[in-house]
């Protein structure tokens, strides 16, 4: 209860000092001010209709959410009932899915030898983390005709199944590929790119358009929740001391600059000039994951094209040129309504199955606070490689901020997809695209790749 009156106390000093601060600085409230912090662009002070409407539309969510998690968090910490949280250790098919199946498998590279690739992890070899706390594994092989993994260590020892410690290093991996994915690679879906396209969306694009009421739809709140994640950061802002153990939510045994300075560098990464940002998206259709989300893709295309000449080319052409300022990866390389579809499928379909496939997978079977090391030929079981309650943290980070919620009342998720147009030919070609995406879906679980369902795609990065 006293954490529900804390936040809510939050909420009101941060939309008093959120306003106090637009005024002191001379920001108008109708534009979104794009800054370069800590090396990539953003926006710092939101304006104030887009914070209301974060506030009024989208907060109760988390006042729900944030309020179920104290409750559980602190049941935990007094031991009532005697509930524990605990990891269980995933199988092998498991563990083969935790990489294939989700957004770890953009970080798949081919190796020398036919069906096996390698996921480099060693930028977690250099993170600093709170005494006691370990990162052990810096890359995986993944043999796609075996479909096994073999785990490589800090110190390039290789653990394969049949190795006495391979149970242990599996836990090891769990552990190191959960903090990689949400501190690292998931970064440049999120952060820069989206950003600074809903900024100039707010700014500079007519609220007439087509253009804007389609673009509005897929920026809607990421300004406010990309603020919040780089610079509030309620669940990154960790500090190695006791009081932090009071905490329900701050899963990482690092403190808050260490989080955003590895999420940051990667995002410079990856949307520097001949990076890795493309349009179309660059996908392996023999990766299920590329392949779910691919084909999406194909269908928010055909709903560009379906717009013809009533969507303003000479608009998204001034929007996406207004962008080389921000982003160095060469837009111009690519064809105008690529670019539109890829960041639209992005910023939607993309962001939410790599949020909802790490829940499915993740959420129970790792956490990255271990505080093991990993030894040869021990066996040992999870629950003496975790404190219980840095498990809970985990847990309730990834049931608010990794699992897409909503409010009923405002069900902002693809299968409620409207752009609200009041033209009946555009009513028509929004209606084709709806049941297209619904077409997709019904494919999708066909063919056995039933990964994300609609209902938790979000339709912009609101969480
Ligand atoms: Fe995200």
């Amino acid at each position: 209860m006293t954490g529900v009156i804390k936040l809510m106390l939050d909420f009101g000093y941060a939309l008093a000092l959120s306003k106090a601060k637009s005024k002191a600085r001379g920001a108008t409230e109708e534009k979104a001010q794009i800054v370069r912090w800590r090396n990539i662009y953003g926006v710092t002070l939101i304006p104030w209709s887009l914070e209301y409407d974060f506030l009024l539309r989208r907060s109760p969510v988390y006042l729900r959410l944030t309020k179920e998690s104290y409750e559980s968090y602190y049941r935990k910490f007094f031991r009532v009932n005697g509930e524990a949280s605990t990891v269980t250790t995933p199988s092998d098919e498991h563990f083969y899915r935790s990489i294939t199946n989700t957004g770890n498998s953009f970080y798949l590279r081919p190796t020398d030898r036919a069906g096996v690739e390698h996921m480099n992890m060693a930028q977690l070899m250099n993170v600093e983390l709170f005494p006691g706390y370990f990162f052990e594994v810096r890359g995986l092989e993944i043999n796609h005709n075996t479909k096994e993994i073999l785990i490589i260590t800090r110190h390039n020892r290789r653990i394969g199944k049949g190795d006495p410690s391979y149970e242990q290093a599996k836990i090891h991996a769990m552990t190191c590929v959960s903090y990689f994915n949400v501190g690292i690679g998931h970064s440049w879906v999120h952060f820069q790119l989206p950003c600074v396209v809903s900024a100039l969306v707010f700014n500079a694009v007519p609220r007439d358009s087509v253009l804007y009421r389609i673009m509005s739809v897929h920026t809607r709140f990421t300004m406010r929740i990309n603020h919040q994640a780089l610079r509030i950061r309620r669940t990154s802002n960790n500090q190695d001391k006791w009081s932090k153990r009071l905490n329900p939510f701050q899963a990482f045994a690092m403190t808050g600059n260490t989080f955003v300075e590895n999420n940051q560098a990667r995002t410079v990464d990856f949307y520097k000039l001949d990076g890795e940002f493309s349009a179309p998206p660059r996908l392996n259709p023999e990766l299920p994951y590329h392949r779910f989300v691919g084909a999406y893709y194909q269908a928010i295309r055909q709903f560009i094209e379906d717009l013809g000449d009533r969507l303003e080319l000479d608009l998204v052409d001034q929007l996406f040129t207004a962008l080389d300022q921000y982003i160095p990866a060469s837009l111009a390389a690519f064809d105008r309504k690529d670019l539109l579809a890829a960041f639209i499928w992005q910023v939607s379909v993309l962001h939410s199955s790599d949020h909802h496939t790490y829940y499915k997978l993740f959420r129970n079977y790792s956490c990255p606070m271990l505080r093991h090391r990993l030894e040869d030929g021990e066996p040992i079981q999870p629950a003496a490689m975790f404190d219980p309650l840095n498990v809970a943290k985990f847990e309730n980070f990834t049931d608010v901020f990794v699992k897409f919620s909503y409010e009923e009342k405002f069900p902002n998720n693809l299968a409620h997809l409207t752009y609200g147009f009041t033209d009946p030919d555009l009513q028509a070609i929004e209606g084709r695209f709806c049941a297209e995406l619904k077409a997709v879906e019904a494919k999708l679980e066909q063919e056995g790749l039933a990964l994300v369902p609609l209902t938790q795609m979000a339709q912009s990065i609101c969480f």
